[in-house]
């Protein structure tokens, strides 16, 4: 077996390493405290591997995404999101028979509770969408018990899966002031909710193949990462034993700040700012290279992506043509594409390898679809909802579980004398 030998003073630990499938390196360092009294300090754990884990690979210098071995840019081409779901949760793609009884389950298991109906009209109008969304989801756990077994656990799944986009749907129309729209078993999951979205009692909604496509194919790209934010945040909390819904709902809260997945809404406003400044993008590109501006290139840059983003790839080589299908003529795509081309000439941006990522053009294309910019994290969420819970669960069984619980090298003062009130 490989090892790594690490001195420190008289101290010499040798420690174990791991291999994984694709090559990659870990040095083990489960020993290190115990025998040198010392601890690893990474901030933004950049070099800290957490887990061992068999549903994501990444390649950032390659630009490689590969779920369960298989690359992004087939599932996005032929897959649906339910196969993807499945693949990640349950580690293979499913028959026809698996996938029917698995679409059966989720659509038996959409409806909300009726007494949860009330949660939605103490929110105010104006009410952000993943508050909603993670409050909502962290209160599924008072109606439906945490699940002892494996089967209890499987039925919290397939009842998370299938309620979430109707919490979403719901909590988009309470917005509007519009009444809500129950789901419907007749249709796929994407096209249901859209359904739930854009239909009105008053008037039939037919759902276009090509936005349900659409959704699909984005909701496959967003569906899991391995150890990011959120997907961290996941894990971590569930390392406690906390239950399903309460483990998601940390995971959305992670996801909804703009440096994760809030960036999608973060990338629109920065597209609208442009434009309304008329245009001028150069002035925002030297804008995000003054650090004294504060200002960064929403949609830009990734920790692991050092190439190019495959997801953003897969954006924007279908963005033009769904445009097109859909007769939208998008102003802010045009700056899009401008500010690509003119930050990627740029060396602060070649030197720190900064390129679009997923939520660069994703937002262009919910825009097209009629989603409003408020709910883009929420989509996020949708999407990525099969990958927390398949990382929650490798979690729940990894054999070599504990709780998380890192240590830190505390800074503050030493030891001081208490000092009463009226010396201070
Ligand atoms: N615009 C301008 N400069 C940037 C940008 C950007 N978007 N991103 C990184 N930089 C600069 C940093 O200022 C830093 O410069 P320095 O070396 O001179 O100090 C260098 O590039 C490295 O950046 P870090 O922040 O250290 O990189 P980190 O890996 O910690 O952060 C992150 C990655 C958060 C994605 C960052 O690139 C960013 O803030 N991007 C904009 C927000 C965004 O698009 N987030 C979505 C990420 S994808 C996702 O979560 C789905």
């Amino acid at each position: 077996m490989k090892t790594a030998k690490l001195t420190l003073d008289d101290w010499e630990v040798e420690l174990p390493v791991t291999i994984g499938s694709e090559g990659e390196v870990g040095i083990g360092i489960h020993k290190l405290r115990a025998e040198t009294k010392a601890i690893t300090l990474d901030s933004g754990y950049g070099n800290t591997g957490s887990c061992e884990s068999s549903i994501t690979f990444i390649d950032g210098e390659k630009g490689i995404l590969r779920y369960r071995g298989y690359s992004i840019e087939d599932l996005a081409e032929k897959a649906t999101f339910l196969e993807v779901a499945f693949l990640l949760i349950f580690s293979k793609l499913p028959s026809s028979a698996q996938i029917e009884a698995f679409n059966l389950e989720l659509t038996r298991h959409s409806l909300l509770h009726e007494d949860m109906k009330k949660f939605f009209e103490g929110y105010p109008p104006a009410a952000p969408p993943m508050s909603v969304l993670s409050t909502i989801v962290a209160s599924l756990s008072a109606y439906y018990a945490p699940g002892e077994d494996e089967a209890g656990i499987q039925l919290n799944i397939i009842r998370l899966l299938a309620k979430l986009k109707t919490v979403a749907a719901f909590s988009y129309k309470k917005s509007i002031g519009q009444p809500y729209i129950y789901p419907r078993n007749d249709l796929g999951f994407s096209a249901d909710f859209l359904h739930m979205m854009f239909a009105v009692p008053s008037e039939e909604y037919v759902v276009s193949p090509l936005v349900e496509r659409t959704l699909d194919m984005l909701l496959i790209l967003h569906a899991d990462h391995e150890q990011n934010c959120s997907t961290s945040t996941v894990r971590m909390v569930g390392s406690s034993d906390a239950n399903l819904f309460a483990s998601i709902s940390a995971g959305i809260s992670a996801l909804s700040g703009p440096l994760h997945g809030g960036a999608n809404t973060a990338v629109i406003k920065m597209l609208k700012l442009i434009r309304d400044d008329g245009g001028n993008v150069r002035k925002y590109v030297e804008m995000a290279q003054d650090k004294s501006s504060n200002f960064r290139l929403m949609g830009f840059g990734h920790r692991v992506y050092k190439n190019f983003d495959p997801r953003a790839r897969v954006i924007k080589g279908i963005t033009d043509s769904v445009l097109e299908e859909l007769g939208v003529s998008d102003p802010l795509l045009e700056i899009a594409l401008e500010l690509e081309s003119i930050a990627l000439k740029e060396d602060y941006f070649v030197e720190r390898k900064l390129y679009p990522n997923v939520d660069f053009y994703s937002g262009i294309l919910y825009r097209a679809m009629g989603i409003p910019t408020n709910m883009f994290t929420v989509m996020f969420s949708i999407g990525r909802l099969p990958g927390w819970i398949a990382q929650w669960r490798e979690m729940k069984n990894d054999p070599h579980k504990r709780i998380n619980r890192p240590r830190q090298i505390y800074t503050g003062p030493t030891q001081q004398d208490w000092v009463s009130i009226e010396n201070r």
